[in-house]
């Protein structure tokens, strides 16, 4: 049984006060939601990890980083090692997430080398995939999808691949209002699955976990995680609301 996972994405949003009140407010709610087997994640910018890592400390709320460099250390300036954010507490990282696919301009084998690191650094990479909307219209779906998963997850064993979340974030879908319908989200997961099963074994498939993203909040969170091979949610705006977000963490199952 895959645990149903549900992360927010806070995205270039809060500040130093916002970020700890957000937190916190999860962190005293989400106990009762993760003492239901409901695991969770919040995902700041870089700048509050440190004090989110220490504010969270003591609840089951893990924390994540939206992106990460390749290097160990070294003259990349502006740049955050894997090191460093183990240092600070981070248990995972978004890997090629779509606005870093599409509005920085990372490509496949940037994001590959992102997986790596982060796998090598100790932290657990949640690897975002997804197709724009053109490509969908052009039923180019799984072979984007199929891409980005193949060249993602390029030169690693099961046994590292074992410690990656997937998450399948349409690109269309994403901040836009416009969320895949629940047997969107299904045919794409299960797509996803199968493809794993091809790469690795059924095993590794059957227990990887696969997140959906765009537009989720508490009004489809239910329908979307009821399917059977959605095993949790990537949110972004409404991560940004302790009510909404606490809302989506008690409608998994
Ligand atoms: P929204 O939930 O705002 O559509 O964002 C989804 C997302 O990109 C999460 O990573």
């Amino acid at each position: 049984m895959r645990k149903p996972f549900v992360v927010g994405n806070w995205k270039m949003n809060t500040d130093s006060h916002t970020s700890i009140d957000l937190a916190k407010r999860i962190a005293s709610e989400s106990s009762e939601a993760a003492g239901h087997g409901v695991a969770v994640a919040v995902c700041p910018p870089f700048v509050y990890l440190q004090s989110l890592t220490k504010a969270l400390s003591a609840s089951g709320v893990a924390v994540g980083a939206q992106d990460l460099y390749y290097e160990l250390e070294g003259a990349f300036t502006g740049e955050i090692s894997p090191s460093m954010l183990k240092d600070v507490g981070c248990i995972y990282a978004l890997c090629g997430h779509s606005e870093r696919r599409h509005v920085i301009g990372e490509t496949d084998e940037l994001v590959n080398k992102k997986v790596t690191a982060a796998l090598g650094g100790g932290l657990l990479p949640i690897l975002c995939v997804g197709e724009l909307l053109a490509e969908r219209d052009a039923s180019q779906t799984e072979q984007v999808v199929s891409r980005q998963i193949k060249s993602g997850l390029a030169g690693l064993s099961a046994e590292k691949v074992s410690a990656v979340t997937m998450a399948y974030e349409p690109v269309w879908a994403i901040g836009t209002g416009r969320t895949a319908t629940p047997q969107q989200a299904q045919e794409v997961h299960s797509f996803v699955r199968k493809l794993l099963a091809e790469m690795y074994d059924d095993q590794l498939a059957e227990e990887i976990r696969i997140l959906y993203g765009g537009s989720a909040k508490p009004g489809n969170a239910a329908d979307l995680m009821s399917q059977d091979d959605v095993d949790g949610l990537l949110v972004g705006g409404a991560s940004l609301s302790a009510d909404d977000f606490l809302a989506i963490i008690r409608s998994a199952k």
